[in-house]
């Protein structure tokens, strides 16, 4: 009799999981491999933000709390996603999850049937499909002409799937792993798009919202669209508080309550700890998220003039978040001795053994023929990683 297969079959291998597998076991061993595959900013959570979670210990604040998240933090973010996105929010339009990634599946279990259509723009954050497929729904995606600076929304593509029975469009904005941060004229005419077609609903991821360059505001689609869309935020990025799991989902009542009981009979609710520590973050004040994103900025210039010095390596600037999504085609097919190179993977495979950086294939996110960098690591380390990966490049033949 063999083990039972159940929905979680569909999901496929990490591939991005073997290169970081090695860089472990490399750095383990004491070589010094230098990473740029962090998804996470690499400061440490401010200081007033700790204070807060050992006050909540102290307090024996450690029991169980409503599902939904405790009320003070659902006012908060209320206020917090208000600010953002330029709309009100009550308190019961909000949901605090663990981590902006179980917000994100809560809303989907909440608005999801079984087979129904999930558009998701290409490239895109590994875990929307899974998630998708998860959720017994089916992802089908709309590719993003994210290296044309002025024509980035193929909205006739969009609206083919549209039209071919897709309920719910998850937008990302700014954007992981393409770093483009829509504009108000995008938004609007995705807006205008999608009011012709009243039974989509809009999950607006904006976890980066705060990691913007160059004075670009962040724009969200529920300014427009506020009766259908859930936007999606969370401490995780802004604040460095990745490993404190708190994220928060805002929009319609009936969504969010549908989603509360989700959570409620997966994870009862958020840690209390963390919940109180994200209620000092986004109501403390604002001066570590700007530090963090100016230096984000600076590595962004940096990695972007020292991998310019790459011959045959295009690159978008990124507008926010913190990855660089260079298109490597012009180094695949050549030959590392007798080794060919191929794909992006066995090129993220062949940096990670001659040049010891290691950066994911973006396969994983839909693009093959692309690799991610991520800036979330020193400038020196930046430099030197990147320095490394020019010569070993300039050896492919
Ligand atoms: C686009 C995007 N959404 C959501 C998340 C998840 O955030 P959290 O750590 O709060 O679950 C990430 C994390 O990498 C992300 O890049």
């Amino acid at each position: 009799m063999g083990l039972n297969r159940g929905l979680a079959s569909v999901l496929s291998d990490s591939i991005t999981l073997k290169i970081s597998a090695r860089a472990k076991e490399l750095k383990k061993q004491g070589v010094d491999v230098i990473s740029f595959s962090a998804g996470e900013p690499d400061f440490p959570t401010p200081d007033f933000v700790k204070e807060a979670a050992r006050e909540a210990i102290d307090d024996n604040f450690t029991r169980y709390t409503p599902a939904a998240g405790i009320l003070p933090l659902r006012e908060a973010a209320a206020n917090y996603i208000g600010k953002s996105t330029g709309v009100k929010y009550s308190p019961e339009q909000v949901l605090v999850s663990s981590g902006a990634k179980q917000a994100i599946f809560n809303i989907l279990v909440a608005t999801l049937t079984p087979t129904d259509k999930v558009i998701i723009p290409r490239p895109y954050w590994v875990s929307y499909p899974e998630m998708v497929r998860i959720a017994g729904g089916k992802p089908v995606f709309w590719d993003i002409n994210f290296f044309s600076s002025c024509d980035r929304l193929n909205l006739s593509q969009l609206e083919y799937l549209l039209d071919n029975g897709a309920s719910v469009l998850i937008l990302n904005s700014p954007n992981n792993p393409a770093g483009y941060v829509l504009t108000d004229e995008e938004v609007l005419s995705l807006a205008r798009l999608l009011e012709k077609h009243n039974n989509i609903t809009v999950i607006s991821d904006e976890i980066y919202d705060r990691i913007i360059f160059d004075g670009r505001h962040h724009i969200s689609i529920a300014k427009y669209l506020l009766d259908r869309t859930v936007v999606i935020n969370g401490v995780s990025k802004s604040f460095s508080m990745t490993g404190w799991r708190i994220g928060f989902a805002a929009g319609p009542a009936e969504i969010i309550s549908l989603a509360a009981k989700v959570q409620a009979h997966t994870a009862s609710n958020p840690c209390s700890i963390s919940q109180k520590a994200a209620l000092a973050a986004i109501t403390g004040p604002s001066d570590t998220v700007n530090t963090m994103r100016d230096a984000f900025g600076r590595r962004r210039d940096i990695a972007v003039s020292t991998l310019g010095e790459i011959e045959g390596m295009a690159l978008t600037i990124p507008e926010g978040a913190f990855y660089l999504l260079p298109d490597v085609r012009a180094f695949l097919n050549k030959n590392a001795g007798n080794k060919k190179i191929a794909t992006s993977f066995d090129l993220c495979e062949y940096l990670l053994d001659e040049a010891l950086i290691a950066c994911i294939p973006a396969d994983a996110f839909g693009l093959p023929g692309f690799i991610r960098l991520s800036f979330a690591t020193g400038e020196r380390e930046i430099i030197s990683g990147i320095t490394r990966m020019k010569a070993a490049l300039l050896r492919l033949e």
